[in-house]
Order: structure tokens, then C-alpha cells, then sequence
């Protein structure tokens, strides 16, 4: 899913590769023609050289110690950031604001409180272009879309549970989105916030 919303023909930083599967992946199929594999961690940036190495692509994938963004060139236009907690992917956006340069394209795979990457993008100038979910062993996985155009727009709250979800074909589109209204219930039903009642709803909207 992941790869199906990279950009064909331009360079990647993948931030967070680990074993650096996704570079070699696009790379392998000629989709990309090179890549950085980053880490903040030693261990996982072993696991991408042996990876490297084993698939002959080290002279067209670089594995680079990194925390976030702070040691990528600023000559990359094309990021992924996937596997990690919503709020941390906002971090190390915000810790690198080079990286805001219009036209430059992203694809986030949060693994937990997208709302807060949404969030996030949706009032830095970022614009989300496509969201898309995947079912796999019993756990659903989003991954979105966005390219920096320096405008921000005004949203809803509601804009920053659902993004583009509206719009997707994906099968799991409403059990994914059932599940954000169930986290919500939770808290619903702690505060007793009418504020959440009304998300919820229209959550369990766009989800049908
Ligand atoms: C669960 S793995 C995800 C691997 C791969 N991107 C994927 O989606 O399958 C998360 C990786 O993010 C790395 N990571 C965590 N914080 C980071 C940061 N600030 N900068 C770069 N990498 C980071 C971890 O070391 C770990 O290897």
C-alpha cells in the first residue's frame, strides 16, 4: 500500500527504514531509481545494510544514521515516514522545517493517532491528496498521501479523524473508520463532552 503512493522516478528518503524492505522494493522494481535508508537507531540501519548488500543495491540505496530529518540532504523531494505513532512522525516534521518546500511529496504510514499528524499537516501547509487502508491479520494500516503547497486552508476537527477517507475505495474504509468512532466512545463516555458525541457522528457518516 505503502509503495502504491510513492512518486515513480524520483529519489526517496525513507525515514525509519529498518530493514530498509520498502527502498529495496521500489528500487528492485525500477520505480525509484535510488534511495536513502534512515535511522535514529544503529540496529536498524544494520538490518538495512544487510539488506543492501544482499539485494547488490548498494550503490543505489544509502543507509544514513538520522534522527528524523536532520541528516538528509536538503536536495530530496520525496519522503516516506511509516511505522510510526502519528505524533512522533509530526515531531520530526517540525524539527526539519526545510522540509516544508512547495511541491515536495510525502507518504506517512501512522500506526497510531493519524489525527495528530493530520493535524499537523493540515495547518502547515500541507494538503493531503489520498489516504488509503489495508486489512492485515486482523489489524487495519493507513497510510496517507500529501504534498507541501504552503497554503493552509481552515478545517474541522472532524477533517483531522477522517482526512481523505471520504474519498477512498479501499474495502475497510468503514470498519477503519468504525474503530476511530469506538476510540472516541471511550472518551465520550469518560467526559461526557458533547463535542465528541457530534465527531462521532460524523465519523459513522463518512463511514458508510
Ligand atoms: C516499526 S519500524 C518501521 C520500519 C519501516 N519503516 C516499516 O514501516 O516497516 C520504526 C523505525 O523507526 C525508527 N525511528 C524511530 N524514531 C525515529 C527517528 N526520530 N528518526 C528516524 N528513525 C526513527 C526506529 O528505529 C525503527 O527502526
Amino acid at each position: 500500500m505503502v509503495a502504491g503512493l510513492i512518486r515513480p522516478g524520483i529519489p526517496l528518503a525513507d525515514i525509519g527504514t529498518d530493514h530498509a524492505y520498502l527502498p529495496v522494493f521500489l528500487v528492485e522494481n525500477d520505480i525509484i531509481p535510488k534511495a536513502l535508508a534512515s535511522d535514529v537507531k544503529i540496529g536498524p540501519l544494520e538490518n538495512a545494510k544487510k539488506t543492501i548488500n544482499k539485494h547488490n543495491l548498494s550503490d543505489k540505496i544509502t543507509p544514513v544514521l538520522s534522527d528524523g530529518l536532520k541528516e538528509i540532504p536538503h536536495e530530496y523531494t520525496d519522503f516516506c515516514i511509516a511505522g510510526m505513532g502519528g505524533e512522533l512522525i509530526a515531531k520530526i516534521l517540525e524539527e526539519s522545517p526545510w522540509v516544508r518546500r512547495q511541491g515536495n511529496h510525502f507518504v506517512f504510514q501512522p500506526q497510531t493517532h493519524p489525527e495528530d499528524l493530520r493535524r499537523h499537516l493540515l495547518t502547515n501547509g500541507y494538503e493531503i491528496i489520498r489516504e488509503d487502508v489495508v486489512k492485515e491479520r486482523m489489524k487495519y494500516y493507513l497510510a496517507i498521501e500529501a504534498v507541501c503547497t504552503g497554503v493552509t486552508e481552515e478545517h474541522r476537527e472532524a477533517d483531522y479523524y477522517i482526512g481523505k477517507l471520504r474519498e477512498t475505495t479501499s474495502i475497510h474504509k468503514g470498519k477503519y473508520l468504525e474503530k476511530v468512532a469506538s476510540r472516541l466512545d471511550v472518551k465520550l463516555k469518560a467526559t461526557r463532552d458533547e463535542k465528541y458525541g457530534k465527531l462521532i457522528d460524523e465519523i459513522l457518516e463518512a463511514a458508510k
